[in-house]
């Protein structure tokens, strides 16, 4: 799992968007200047972000620069409405798949996500970030998240839509860092979400097709490794911690639910743990928190048979704290969260410290047990034989 990071574009592929997709190829728009009451971002930041666009002075890569492209498009027209461009077409294939994985997500939501982002691309040159929320302190630039702290509340938002927020290595290192610096900042409270319309769609299957020096063993290990720092560093988090499940999730984001404070789900998230589909089995601290929280019946039919469940379900389950329609899911959730955000920093802290601390010691022998075997697991020919059936069979679309 761990060290292993394969590009989604063929070197090939990757030179020809590099010299087709540029900043100025983004298309303007005129708005009027009014600000209007939009959530979170108004009309005028949007423009603003736009402009700010063409003041960048560093390329930000293909991938960033699709994801503005895709954000532009949905902010301004909606949902991807043209035509899936022919497989030989591959710059226009690229810019169709990026605005077309932004899914049903409102232009709304597009306009704060296109807000953020150039906001943290301004911040990462040293710039203000006044367009967006402020980037998280003085912490890390991330390449796989956009972290931001507004209102009180440290937002992690995975940030990979073209491919469902699936996690490489790199997004495991970023998000523990991202948990890290968010655990010392002023932010009362902590969110995590996805970008995009999946909220996650877990291990990145990739972070397996990178055999190292050491072989399968040493790839294992260090997979190991990573997978019980990063459930460490949920279970330690000492102050509130919601997920704002904008989507469908899959595998560990599903997993170390068990370990937030708050799930708020639109009523498009499914939740599902293929774990034995894939050979693997559970994580995340879910093999001890799941029972526990849905009945070792309910928590069996997941976690060993792979039964996926709508939002209500997983309410119904109590996985989920609330379900809303996806139409109001933003801003039902961020007006309940900013008012939440108000209350005492400390109280909330050391009242969710509390609740937590009877099971701690427990949680960290869960993770080191669940660990194990997964480091057993990821070496079987079962797994070998399920994670090659993926790319076989996205192979043949
Ligand atoms: N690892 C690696 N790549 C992933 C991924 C994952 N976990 N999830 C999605 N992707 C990639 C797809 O390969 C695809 O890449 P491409 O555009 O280069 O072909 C892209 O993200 C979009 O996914 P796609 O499969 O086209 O979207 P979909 O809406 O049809 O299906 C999923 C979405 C998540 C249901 C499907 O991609 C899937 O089953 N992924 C694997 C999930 C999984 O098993 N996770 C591990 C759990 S333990």
């Amino acid at each position: 799992m761990a060290g292993v990071a394969l590009s989604c574009f063929a070197p090939w592929r990757f030179v020809r968007l590099a010299r087709s997709v540029k900043l100025s190829s983004i298309p303007s728009l005129k708005f009027h200047t009014t600000a209007s009451p939009m959530m979170g971002a108004s009309v005028e930041q949007f423009n603003q972000a736009k402009e700010r666009l063409g003041s960048l002075k560093n390329d930000p890569g293909n991938q960033v620069k699709l994801q503005i492209y895709a954000l532009f498009k949905q902010a301004t027209q909606g949902s991807c409405n043209t035509p899936k461009p022919g497989m030989l077409d591959f710059v226009n294939k690229a810019k169709w798949d990026a605005w077309n994985s932004l899914g049903s997500i409102t232009q709304e939501d597009a306009r704060q996500q296109y807000c953020d982002l150039i906001g943290s691309l301004v911040a990462k040159e040293g710039g203000s970030a006044q367009v967006a929320a402020q980037p998280a302190g003085s912490g890390p630039a991330y390449e796989t998240l956009l972290v931001t702290t507004e209102d009180d509340i440290t937002t992690i938002k995975m940030n990979r839509p073209t491919k469902k927020n699936a996690i490489t290595t790199q997004m495991y290192n970023e998000i523990i860092a991202a948990l890290e610096q968010a655990a010392k900042d002023d932010s009362v409270i902590t969110v995590f979400t996805g970008a995009g319309d999946f909220y996650c769609s877990g291990n990145d299957l990739t972070n397996f097709t990178k055999i190292p020096e050491g072989g399968i063993e040493q790839m294992a290990k260090s997979g190991g490794d990573l997978l019980r720092t990063y459930v460490k560093a949920y279970i330690d988090f000492p102050k509130p911690l919601v997920a704002v499940v904008n989507g469908p999730a899959v595998g560990i984001p599903v997993t170390v639910l068990g370990l937030f404070d708050l799930v708020y789900a639109t009523e498009r998230a499914t939740f599902h743990t293929p774990f034995s589909m894939l050979g693997q089995s559970p994580e995340g601290c879910s093999s001890f928190t799941f029972p526990r929280i849905m009945g070792p019946a309910k928590a069996s039919e997941m976690l060993l048979f792979n039964k996926k469940l709508t939002a209500v379900q997983a309410c119904e389950q109590g996985l989920v704290t609330e379900v809303f329609p996806d139409s109001s899911f933003q801003s039902e959730v961020w007006t309940r969260l900013k008012a939440y955000a108000k209350l005492p920093r400390n109280s909330l802290a050391l009242s969710k410290q509390l609740i937590r601390s009877a099971d701690k010691e427990r949680l960290h022998v869960v993770n080191d047990t669940e660990v194990e075997r997964l480091v057993e697991r990821w070496q079987s020919d079962e797994c070998m034989h399920a994670i090659m059936s993926f790319f076989q069979a996205k192979s043949k679309l």
